[in-house]
């Protein structure tokens, strides 16, 4: 059908006037990414409340040749959620699905739409957890996570998104509804559906509900900021404390840059020698006190450094906050350039230290904050006031990376930022075979085009 003026018409016959948002106003918080550097145009903004009506709408939009953004909490970082094109945005987040937390199978299912932190609220009421946790936890939905194979801090201990999805439920381009979220944790039926739309972001299928794994809720952590003389010592220490520590949770990384911006954001002096060159969070959890195992580890393998423990839940509150607010800080100041990369940790402090280069030499002016998740090598390499570098800083960083053995993307995804560079990551051959997936399950390319593959 060459014209679309049917569609909102069509789709507010399926989830009804209020949730069809086709006035600019109503839509443009859908627009725009939370950066605020991706931005474009959508159609029609369509809040679908169940399964079914978001196989209709997308039946309705294939009837007109509509493609479609599907978006979560719209905490993306590349650019992966927002239109480009004016598709239509299919916003998952009245998805909101919550069925009783299975204790005997240590699982829950839950609608794409709900926050992690609603699911960390809803299993911990049942003394479970959901093991992925990061700082948009109360923005970030479950389909976005599982979309993008999110990771955060938690993933040295359950590792990422992908890991804690059972089982799936999906609407694939055509509008058949697949998957299965009965969870079994054997099951040699085939290829597995919650593996392959992990990760897939938005361009094989809609995710509109999960069956998750869940993990213990430990109510006793020990948290404790270590300031050491550089990266370096970090990985060292890390190699240390992951026999040390069998209650490990998270080791988490700011770097002096990421230090000295987040305390002048919160407004609080840094809790040890400022001077350090990188700081590392570092959590453990379990059903009794990890603060002993903490201490006497600290004690024996970083006797110098300077080194803060919480002592109480307003401490380790504060502690987690200089971690949590980096992001928020930096959108404080400007619009940055995002790399999330991941490095081996045998090449993580000499890579850290190339990269510096490398964007001191491009953008001399610019504002280089780097932090990340040192259990992983996942370093987020921001940059503000890359200007006109801003090119040539990605194209140089991530040649680097790929040649230090790294990945172009740890946990945000490729998204549209990166997928020209899919190729130089993945290879020609494997992209082809990536492509003909895609051809297979979404024929008109209509899911999220130009995401991912480029
Ligand atoms: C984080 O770990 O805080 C985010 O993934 C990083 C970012 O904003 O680059
Ligand atoms: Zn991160």
């Amino acid at each position: 059908m060459s014209s679309d003026d049917g569609l909102p018409a069509e789709l507010a016959a399926i989830v009804d006037d209020a949730n069809v948002l086709t006035d600019p106003d109503l839509r443009s918080r859908y627009e725009t990414d939370w950066t605020g550097r991706y931005h474009g145009e959508a159609r029609v903004v369509v809040r679908p409340a169940n399964t079914s009506e978001v196989s209709a709408v997308v039946r309705a939009c294939a009837h007109f040749g509509v493609a479609i953004v599907a978006q979560g909490g719209n905490t993306g970082l590349v650019g992966g959620g927002v239109p480009r094109n004016r598709e239509v945005v299919v916003s998952t987040t009245r998805l909101n699905r919550c069925d009783a937390v299975d204790i005997a199978a240590s699982q829950v299912t839950v609608g794409a739409g709900l926050t992690l932190a609603q699911v960390r609220d809803h299993s911990r009421a049942s003394g479970l957890d959901l093991a992925v946790d990061f700082a948009a936890r109360d923005s970030a939905t479950i389909g976005g996570a599982a979309a993008t194979n999110a990771g955060g801090s938690r993933v040295i201990r359950f590792g990422t998104m992908r890991a804690q999805v059972a089982g799936i439920e999906a609407v694939l381009a055509n509008g058949e509804i697949v998957g299965s979220l009965a969870g079994l944790p054997k099951a040699t039926v085939g290829l597995h559906l919650p593996s392959l739309l992990s990760g897939s972001e938005g361009t094989l299928a809609i995710i509109t509900a999960v069956r998750l794994r869940l993990v213990p809720w430990y109510r006793h952590t020990a948290t404790a900021l270590v300031g050491l003389p550089s990266l370096g010592d970090a990985v060292e220490l890390l190699a240390k404390l992951r026999r040390a520590l069998p209650h490990l949770d998270s080791v988490e990384l700011l770097m002096p840059s990421a230090m000295t911006l987040v305390c002048e954001f919160l407004g609080h002096p840094c809790p040890v020698d400022a001077a350090s060159g990188a700081f590392v969070l570092i959590e453990c959890a379990g059903d009794s006190d990890p603060m002993d195992e903490l201490i006497n580890a600290l004690s024996e393998h970083a006797p110098d450094s300077g080194t803060a423990i919480a002592t109480d839940e307003t401490s380790r509150a504060n502690l987690i906050a200089l971690r949590d607010n980096v992001t928020v800080a930096i959108n404080h100041i400007g619009v940055p350039l995002k790399l999330d990369v991941a490095i081996p940790l045998a090449e993580l402090a000499q890579s850290t230290r190339e990269i510096e280069g490398i964007i001191a030499r491009l953008a001399p002016t610019a504002r280089l904050i780097n932090f990340g998740h040192l259990a992983e090598g996942n370093l987020h390499v921001n940059t503000l006031f890359a200007g006109d570098a801003a090119g040539a800083i990605t194209d140089e960083v991530l040649q680097l990376v790929i040649e230090r053995g790294g990945v172009i993307s740890a946990e945000h995804g490729i998204g549209v930022a990166k997928s020209h560079w899919l190729v130089v990551q993945r290879g020609a051959a494997e992209v082809e075979a990536l492509r003909s997936i895609k051809q297979a399950l979404d024929p008109s390319n209509v899911l999220n085009p130009g995401v991912l593959l480029p």
